[in-house]
Formats: structure tokens, C-alpha cells, sequence
């Protein structure tokens, strides 16, 4: 049913923009059986295409590359230009008329909108804009100054999970102090009774927290926004817990933008974003596509489903660069199985869950899932969004739904989805 009813009808992360840099660089973009070309102008926009001859459909690209002139098919040598017209077609003349119009034997368009240093595809002509499709998220990571960051890491793994299970590991907090202990650090948390703490101990705290994310997530905080907390050891803080906490992150925010600034970066005021309430740790898009700030840089994350019980998930680990001085365009990683020792300490911890997780619930007893109202919502209304579009649902029932899941996840509660 997803296949039929919900892939073909959302808009996809489908390459980050550094992915295809140059004129006439392209990528394949697989989702289940469909395959799409997206690909660099010539004036610097970029196109989508679907990735099939329109003679007797064989796919004309797999994978990336610069197509110089265009494409042509391997099988007859159907060609193709940049722009995805028809350029030739072998023995013509042996065609009937009316298989060769012109307007007919270009490649398919697919449409495409670039947002926040990715290029986006959905495989439905009416389906709305992509821009509302993926507010408020859109809105909230604009702040941030997503669309700034550039890949500087990028990881596959493939799960042996369904797609959805996979992206629900990453949504709440609860699983937090069971599944990753080590980010369960004495001194972040203010007493409860309010009694006075030493600073000394909130700071080692904190940055001892920042290290562990650092390493923990090969980036998710970047090791220079360590070295910049580290920089600030020695500042005063008052005793009052609540108090010392507010004044470490403020002074924290405003180091790293002061650093990446005198460094040339691009990056917004995080106090600034803090006031509007939007300085926040997970932003949301449905179906597939995460990002996660935190302080000048971000992991991010794309789940695609390979299969019922398959997912191949990617994490890029994405910073901010001076003009000029961005990073090469990234290599696409191999897939990696969840079990690989190479991964670093906190994805396998996630992924160490998932295959007992995906074989627990075959269990003849389960019934069903029972979340916390308030920890684990973002679950229950995920899913709802997914089943409003397994049922076929128009865009005007489905709009208002993205709009209420497009959010940070984290402690979300239940909300009414009007599904
Ligand atoms: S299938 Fe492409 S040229 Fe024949
Ligand atoms: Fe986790």
C-alpha cells in the first residue's frame, strides 16, 4: 500500500546539492522500484528525470557521474541531452510515426525544488508545492541556516527492519538512559530540591556531555564547538543551578557564533534563536528526512525502505565552512550492516535494538505498541500520518497533518492529527 499510495505521492530528500556540484553532474535517487535522475542545469538549477528510455524502458543511468553531452541508452543508443530532450534515435526510419512524436520520446519529467542545500523530487504531478508539504520544519531549519552546511561525513547502514521502526528509534528521549547510559552524565541535572551546585561540576558536566555527543556521533557535535566550550572552563557561573545553566548555554551560543563568524562562516545567532524558541535539537520532515542541530553543525539522517523489513539508512554528518573553503564532493558511502564494528558508539547502540525490536513484534501475543502519551507521540502521529495517506486521503486532509508532524519530535505529545 506505501508503495502504491504514500512514496509516489510525497516529496523526497533526493541529493544533497554538493552531491552535483558541477554542470551536467547527475545522481540516481532509488525509492523502491522507481529510479530518478536528478541533475545539474546549465544555468545552475537542477532537474529530475524518470530514469527510463523511452524506448522499451531500460534504465539510462545507474548511479552518478557528469554526463557531457547527454545520455544514451546502452541497449539501442537512444540519446538524450542535458535537458532530457530527444536527441536521436537510431534507424528512424523504421519507426512508425506516431511512436516517435517529439514531445513524446523525451525523458519523463519529474518534479524537483531545491530547499535547504538539497534537491527534492515527488513523483506526483498534484501534489502541492514542496514548500508547504515540509512547514513548519522548513521555516524552523531556514533560521538555522540549514540550507549553509556542507557534508564533511556520510554513512550507510542497512537495516534489517521496516522503515518506519527504523525512523521511530530516533524520535524520543525515553529511550535514552536505558540505550545509551553513557550520555546519562551526574551534574547536567539541576538538583531537584533547587539546593546551590559547584559550577565547576556543571561545566565539567557539560562539556564532558558535548565530548561524548562529539564522539559518540562521529561529528553530531562538531569538535571545534568542543574546543570553543573548552575555551570557556574557567568563567564564573553563579550557584543557582537553573541560573548557571542559562548563563553556560548563552555564553556557549555566543562563543561558537563568534568563532564561525570570525572564521567566515555563515551562522545564525543561536541566542537569537533561542529567544524565538526555535533553537531546537531534532527537526522533523515527513517521510524520511531528519536533522539534527546542535550548536554550529548537525547530523542528519534519510531512511528509504529497500523492502518490508529492509531500510537503508544514511547519516550525514554536516558543518559549516567558509566560502571557499567547503569540503570536496562527498563520496557515496558502501551500506554498512547494523552490526559493523565501525560504527561509532551511539548508532550502535540504536541499531543493536532494532533487529529484536523487528522480530519481537512477529510474536503471536503482541497486540500493540504502548507509548507514552507524552514521550512517544511523535510515534503515534507519524503512523497516523502514514495510514491518512495509505487511505488515499486528498492533499487538503493530508496538508494539515504534515503541518502538526513536520516539528521537532523530541517529547512530542499525542496531538490530533484530523485524520
Ligand atoms: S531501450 Fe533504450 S534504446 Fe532501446
Ligand atoms: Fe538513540
Amino acid at each position: 500500500m506505501e508503495v502504491e499510495l504514500l512514496w509516489p505521492r510525497v516529496w523526497q530528500m533526493a541529493c544533497r546539492l554538493e552531491e552535483i556540484p558541477q554542470r551536467r553532474d547527475f545522481v540516481e535517487y532509488e525509492v523502491l522500484d522507481q529510479s530518478i535522475v536528478v541533475l545539474r542545469t546549465d544555468d545552475m538549477g537542477v532537474r529530475a528525470f524518470q530514469n527510463a528510455c523511452r524506448h522499451r524502458g531500460v534504465r539510462i543511468v545507474e548511479g552518478r557521474g557528469t554526463c557531457e553531452s547527454g545520455f544514451t541508452c546502452p541497449f539501442h543508443g537512444w540519446c538524450y541531452g542535458p535537458d532530457g530532450r530527444n536527441t536521436f534515435v537510431p534507424q528512424a526510419r523504421t519507426f512508425a510515426e506516431h511512436n516517435l512524436q517529439p514531445e513524446d520520446i523525451n525523458l519523463t519529467p519529474v518534479r524537483c525544488e531545491v530547499w535547504g542545500g538539497c534537491a527534492w523530487i515527488n513523483l506526483d504531478d498534484d501534489a502541492p508545492p514542496l514548500r508547504p508539504c515540509i512547514e513548519p520544519f522548513a521555516t524552523i531549519q531556514d533560521a538555522w541556516k540549514v540550507e549553509s552546511l556542507r557534508t564533511e561525513r556520510w554513512y550507510a547502514c542497512r537495516l534489517p527492519v521496516n522503515w518506519k521502526l527504523a525512523e521511530e528509534a530516533f524520535v524520543e528521549m525515553y529511550h535514552v538512559v536505558e540505550t545509551h547510559p553513557q550520555l546519562v552524565i551526574p551534574g547536567r541535572y539541576p538538583p531537584r530540591d533547587g539546593r546551590a551546585i559547584d559550577p565547576r561540576t556543571l561545566i565539567d558536566a557539560e562539556i564532558h556531555y558535548l565530548r561524548t555527543m562529539s564522539e559518540g556521533m562521529d561529528g553530531m557535535v562538531h569538535a571545534n564547538d568542543v574546543r570553543i566550550a573548552e575555551g570557556l572552563r574557567d568563567i564564573e557561573l553563579p550557584a543557582d543551578p537553573t541560573l548557571a545553566m542559562s548563563i553556560w548555554q548563552r555564553q556557549l551560543n555566543d562563543a561558537v557564533v563568534s568563532w564561525h563568524r570570525a572564521a567566515g562562516s555563515d551562522v545564525p545567532d543561536l541566542n537569537d534563536l533561542e529567544a524565538q524558541g526555535i533553537n531546537e535539537p531534532m527537526g522533523y520532515c515527513f517521510p524520511h528526512y531528519f536533522v539534527l542541530p546542535m550548536y554550529s553543525a548537525a547530523s542528519s539522517y534519510r531512511f528509504r525502505p529497500l523492502g518490508p523489513e529492509e531500510t537503508l539508512m544514511e547519516i550525514w554528518s554536516l558543518a559549516r565552512f567558509p566560502e571557499g573553503r567547503e569540503p570536496e564532493k562527498p563520496t557515496p558511502p558502501e551500506p554498512w550492516e547494523c552490526d559493523d564494528p565501525r560504527w561509532p558508539p551511539i548508532p550502535t547502540q540504536d541499531f543493536s535494538n532494532l533487529p529484536r525490536q523487528q522480530r519481537g513484534l512477529h510474536a503471536r501475543g503482541f497486540q500493540y505498541m504502548r507509548l507514552s502519551e507524552r514521550a512517544e507521540g511523535h510515534i503515534s502521529n507519524f503512523e497516523r500520518t502514514v495510514d491518512g495517506f495509505v487511505a488515499g486521503l486528498p492533499y487538503e486532509r493530508l496538508l494539515p497533518a504534515l503541518e502538526s508532524i513536520n516539528l521537532n519530535p523530541l517529547d512530542r505529545p499525542v496531538v490530533d492529527i484530523d485524520l
